[in-house]
């Protein structure tokens, strides 16, 4: 049966992603499955990995794109029990999203309650997942904290958010002044960073206190400015490099920001107990395994039970691949572009 599925021939801008047919169905190996993908996200990550300047994927060439997926279970591999064919499964599978049918361990798959859009379920295994673990576990933040969310337009932003608005936090977010829209409409207060100094903004909107936790991608000497941000005894979350990967910043820039996370955590002490961690969904999946596979279920129930609402900001097909890459390198789009391959 023929099937398509996107290709990265070469690392490049958004014309290398190329829709290419097959005529056999991919078989699955042992300890495998096939799926029937219905929803692909698409993301900045799926960019960076474009460009070659992913750090965890570096090829080889050529691969299909596309950091998650969710999809139903379509053939059994040798010595899988399950989960069953035509169970609805998530996955984030890092490479290998954007695809009519994948192929994937079966051990990797969470399963998605019946009832759930398969574009909204596919928000989870990257953006929310990220958002979560940074919340709940990096910075364990408790009820009534307040906390910063930078670039909090974007899929990990308004996930953070809307988990934050669940959790019952007080949140303040920057923006640029075309999403403040996106960042009230979750209860929170928008900043645009173009406008100002948004550590001063968050200050003065703080009564001067500052927050208990940061989040930032922006990443490199970004860092200080959210770290200077903090109320005494308050955690940064660094968990992204966004300027190194755009260009705007060296790669040794972007290593210095790293290096002055660990700085603050040692010199905590001397900082009013403020201290920094850096955050990775793939290297705490490596790490914590069962953590991954239980939070992504936490999160489905969520969204089954209507606690959390992902932006879907639009549905394409396959062939929009490069169309939607070129919207994420210009910026802006105020939630998850979701290929639907059917
Ligand atoms: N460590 C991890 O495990 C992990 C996991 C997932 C993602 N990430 C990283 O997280 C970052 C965001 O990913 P995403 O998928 O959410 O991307 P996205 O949807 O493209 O969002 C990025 C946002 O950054 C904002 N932005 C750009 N420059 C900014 C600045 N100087 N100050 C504040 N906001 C700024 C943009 O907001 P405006 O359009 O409003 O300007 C945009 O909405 C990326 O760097 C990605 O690699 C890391």
């Amino acid at each position: 049966m023929a099937w398509q599925h996107i290709e990265i021939a070469r690392f490049g801008g958004p014309e290398v992603l190329e829709l290419v047919s097959e005529d056999a169905l991919p078989a699955p190996g042992p300890g495998e499955v096939r799926i029937k993908v219905l929803a692909a996200g698409t993301g900045f990550t799926d960019t960076f990995i474009r460009m070659g300047r992913y750090p965890d994927f570096k090829g080889p060439l050529p691969f299909t794109p596309g950091y998650d997926l969710v999809g139903t279970v379509d053939a059994l591999g040798e010595g899988v029990s399950g989960p069953a064919v035509g169970t609805m499964v998530a996955d984030m599978c890092v490479v290998g999203g954007y695809t009519q049918y994948a192929v994937r361990p079966a051990s990797a798959l969470v399963p998605v309650p019946e009832g759930i859009d398969p574009a909204e379920a596919v928000c989870l295994p990257l953006a929310y997942m990220t958002a979560y673990q940074m919340l709940a576990r990096a910075a364990a933040i408790e009820a009534g904290a307040t906390i910063l969310v930078v670039g909090a337009s974007g899929s990990v932003g308004t996930a953070l958010l809307d988990l934050a608005r669940a959790m019952g936090l007080h949140v303040i977010g920057t923006c640029s002044a075309a999403n403040m829209g996106v960042v009230t409409s979750y209860g929170a207060q928008a900043i645009d960073y173009r406008a100002g100094d948004f550590t001063e903004a968050v200050k003065r909107a703080t009564g001067g206190r500052g927050v208990d936790a940061a989040f930032d991608a922006i990443g490199g000497a970004h860092f200080s400015r959210t770290f200077a941000a903090l109320a005494p005894g308050g955690v940064l979350v660094g968990y992204g490099s966004q300027t190194m990967a755009t260009g705007g910043e060296s790669l040794i820039a972007a290593g210095l920001g790293l290096a002055r996370l660990k700085l603050w955590s040692l010199l905590s002490p001397l900082l009013g107990g403020r201290r920094a961690v850096w955050y990775s969904i793939t290297d705490r999946r490596k790490a914590h395994p069962e953590q991954f596979a239980d939070d992504l279920t936490k999160l489905l129930g969520c969204l089954k039970d209507g606690r959390i609402r992902p932006v879907v900001a639009d549905r394409l097909p396959l062939a929009a691949a490069g169309e939607v890459h070129r919207r994420i390198d210009k910026g802006g789009l105020g939630g998850k572009v979701v290929l639907l391959p059917w």
